[in-house]
């Protein structure tokens, strides 16, 4: 089966071609990153524009490099949901039409279901069950898999997401849009224990995190030093702060599949490309002698691959959408 994906939930106009959930022919991504890092991070208004104006060269491409033509396409899916009001209009009001066009099903999915889903594009021996952290730019949740179509959120955040986090420290540091991207490099040049920060619990939820704590401390050590007329390591601010968000993402997590007695754990979303944690996170699970999978990274980001993969599986799960699907900015996985 063959499904035509479309993403367009923050700053990547994306599509591809995507064989029955698991085989990419085809992922093309238009990114909009130069444009935004102008103004420190993303435009939603800009980023809008951008996808009108990217989605059928993108979807074309995608077509054209899988060698196959929409009349051979079995459905369309498309992100509806969560993200950027206006972008996410862009891909699904394109999809309903192109959909309504060629007389096929429109699958609507669900971002972070499909930033999962990126795992079953690289791992063919992964299926469910398992427990996956999924962090990105705005979110940041564990979730249970129970099947390919069933989730239950175990924890999140209760503020700013691990993407957050760090993005929002890295601009304080003076470091370019995407932060958590260039925050990661300039990290392997520190020493971590320069730095002193804390690490939030939230009382009586084990797995929920909480990041505008740790984003706050980096903020002011960084505002004390400007004050005293001093300059702070970057570095080894960075290492710190790195350090502890994996700690946190990590100890979180593995204590949630003791609890629920995981034998597979699984990382996705954008900060799943963080260095440290793609080091330590395996190793942690292979001490306790559990399975660890990521997408590799250009499946951590935005993508639509990942798209089709999770469209197929709500496809087979009897999920289409009408004309009268509409995007929507916030939704519970
Ligand atoms: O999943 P994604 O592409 O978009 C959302 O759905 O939000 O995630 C983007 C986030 C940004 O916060 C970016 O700084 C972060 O992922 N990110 C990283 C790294 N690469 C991307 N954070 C830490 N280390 C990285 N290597
Ligand atoms: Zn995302």
């Amino acid at each position: 089966m063959l499904i035509l994906a479309i993403e367009t939930s923050c700053d990547e106009t994306a599509a591809a071609v995507v064989r029955d959930g698991r085989f990419t022919l085809s992922s093309t991504v238009a990114s909009q990153m130069e444009e935004h890092r102008l103004y420190g991070g993303v435009v939603p208004e800009i980023a809008s524009r951008r996808h009108a104006e990217a989605l059928c060269g993108v979807t074309g491409q995608a077509l054209d490099t899988a060698g196959v033509s929409l009349a051979e396409i079995d459905a369309v899916a498309v992100t509806f949901a969560p993200g950027l009001i206006g972008a996410l209009l862009c891909g699904v009001n394109f999809a309903k039409g192109l959909a309504f066009a060629a007389a096929k099903p429109l699958v609507p999915v669900h971002h972070i279901k499909a930033h999962i889903a990126a795992n079953y594009l690289a791992h063919s021996e992964l299926t469910p069950p398992f427990l996956c952290l999924t962090v990105s730019g705005g979110h940041t949740q564990i979730v249970e898999v129970p099947g390919y179509t069933e989730f239950r959120t175990i924890g999140r955040t209760r503020d700013d997401a691990a993407g957050e986090c760090f993005d929002k420290t890295a601009r304080a540091l003076g470091l370019p849009y995407p932060g958590g991207v260039f925050l990661d490099k300039l990290a392997d040049s520190g020493v971590k224990s320069t730095y002193a920060l804390p690490s939030p619990k939230v009382e009586g939820a084990p797995y929920d995190f909480s990041f505008s704590g740790l984003k706050t401390a980096c903020l002011n050590i960084i505002n004390n030093a400007a004050q005293m007329g001093k300059e702070v390591n970057k570095a080894d601010l960075a290492a710190a702060l790195r350090a502890r968000v994996c700690d946190l993402l990590i100890d979180k997590t593995l204590a949630a599949a003791g609890k629920l007695g995981c034998k597979t754990v699984v990382a996705c979303g954008g900060v799943s490309a963080n260095s440290e944690l793609r080091r330590r996170f395996p190793e942690e699970c292979e001490r306790r002698g559990l399975a660890f999978f990521a997408p590799p990274p250009e499946l951590c980001g935005d993508n639509a691959a990942m798209v089709g993969a999770e469209g197929y599986y709500e496809f087979l799960a009897g999920v289409t959408a009408d004309a009268g699907l509409n995007a929507l900015a916030a939704m519970p996985i």
